[in-house]
């Protein structure tokens, strides 16, 4: 098992250019399986998260090339096998998002049920819900989503509860199925927004992305598709609360404040002087004095939850308190316990994490227990004293392209070691 090995005490200087999204990206990989045509991506981030999505649309028959150019190109038009199993879903439960696809384009799916992961239970109970209300006839047995549909009826469904896979699941079904489709209380996250732009690209008929209500009217067959990814925003708020809190200066290319703005806020609430232009982000917070804000997750455009760990490490070694809210999943403070090993003055009550802010952090051996905590215990390890050892580090190699080489072009000490 791999761990990182971070010498704290470095302000973070420099230019970062940031990847593509890796919650974009992962939809858009499925909704390849909607076309016989070609489909050719660009900015697609070198993450395993990615990779195994690749690997289960080839298992499937998706013809998949990375050419010279790193772009991606796919077709689908010999795919032959309808299934999902378990042993790649349970690495990556995004893999639900070939669910909606599947029932749309072929008629059946079989799904294995993602389970569970660090963060909490993760049904996928409104993906079900939606696909049923669209005709399609579903068991759930031996651990499988068997689905089957003649052909997919336009309907109006409402999520009871907002659901960002579970929207562009629906969405992707939507694409193809006979006449309109609204779907209510949708989730509006920019992902959203770029698989839909993308679904469009191929020829799709969809409009209200990004807003609550999304209508789709179905067509008979999708286009090929040429298009580039959003850039992903969770790396650009990691690396700007990493600058944060080593009273740094960072430049981050290909990227936009308009995809994170409750997250700059929030930074410029804490001391930090952000600027940006068309594609660029710059913080700098060499004039220190961090304060510690308070924050309640919600879906977009409110507060991610992606963000919360990053912001916990933030927030330990800030002036003052503050009262971190985890609204939308029930086991999201695993990392709170490995920043009190560092020193961290963090109490949880429920869903709130209380923090004070202590003068410095402690480096002390972790361990990671999921993608963004295992980002938020990397940003306390650049600003503890001495050496941190993170270890099960494949959970940031999910989530966060060439982490080492981008942290080292900004000045951090870290190597990564086989233990
Ligand atoms: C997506 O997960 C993201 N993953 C997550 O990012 C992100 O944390 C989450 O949205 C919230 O923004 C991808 O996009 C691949 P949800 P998703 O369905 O779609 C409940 C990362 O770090 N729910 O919006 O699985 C669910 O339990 C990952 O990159 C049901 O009850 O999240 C949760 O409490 C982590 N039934 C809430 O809704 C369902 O059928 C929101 O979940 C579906 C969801």
């Amino acid at each position: 098992m791999q761990k990182l090995k971070i010498s704290g005490g470095k302000k973070l200087v420099g230019e970062v250019k940031i990847s593509g999204a890796k919650n974009a990206a992962l939809p858009i990989l499925a909704a390849s399986l909607l076309s016989e045509k070609n489909i050719s991506l660009n900015n697609v981030p070198q993450l395993n998260d990615i990779a195994t999505m690749i690997t289960l649309l080839q298992s499937m028959g998706v013809e998949v090339v990375f050419d010279d150019t790193m772009r991606l190109n796919l077709n689908a038009r010999n795919v032959d096998r309808l299934i999902a199993p378990y042993d790649l879903v349970k690495t990556m439960r995004a893999s639900i998002l070939v669910l909606g696809p599947l029932v749309s384009r072929f008629g059946s799916a079989e799904v294995s049920l993602p389970g569970g992961c660090a963060i909490g239970a993760r049904p996928v109970n409104l993906h079900i819900d939606g696909l049923r209300a669209m005709g399609a006839q579903i068991e759930v047995q031996d651990g499988y989503i068997k689905a089957s549909a003649t052909k997919l009826q336009g309907v109006h469904f409402n999520f009871k509860e907002i659901s960002v896979t579970g929207t562009e699941n629906i969405m992707m079904a939507a694409v193809l199925a006979e006449g309109e489709t609204i779907i209510t209380n949708a989730a509006r996250e920019p992902e959203i927004v770029d698989l839909a732009n993308f679904l469009r690209n191929m020829g799709a008929n969809i409009e209200g992305d990004g807003t609550h209500k999304i209508i789709i009217n179905g067509v008979n067959k999708l286009n090929g598709a040429d298009y580039r990814v959003m850039p992903d925003r969770v790396e650009t708020g990691t690396y700007l609360v990493a600058t944060a809190i080593t009273g740094g200066k960072i430049l981050l290319k290909n990227t936009s404040e308009n995809l994170l703005e409750s997250v700059l806020s929030k930074l410029r609430e804490a001391g930090a002087e952000i600027e940006a232009g068309e594609d660029w982000i710059s913080l700098d917070m060499q004039r220190g004095n961090l304060k510690a804000v308070s924050f309640s997750t919600s879906p977009y455009p409110g507060f991610p939850t992606d963000m919360q760990a990053q912001f916990c490490a933030l927030n330990s070694v800030a002036n003052g308190e503050a009262e971190m809210v985890e609204n939308i999943f029930e086991n999201r403070f695993q990392h709170v316990v490995e920043l009190h090993r560092m020193g961290a003055d963090i109490q949880i009550k429920g869903n709130i994490a209380s923090s004070k802010g202590v003068d410095s952090l402690t480096a002390a051996p972790v361990m990671a227990t999921d993608l963004r905590a295992s980002a938020g215990l990397i940003i306390a390890a650049l600003a503890a004293e001495g050496d941190t050892i993170i270890d099960r580090i494949y959970h940031i190699d999910r989530g966060y392209e060439r982490v080492e080489e981008k942290l080292q072009q900004l000045g951090a000490s870290v190597s990564r070691e086989n233990s």
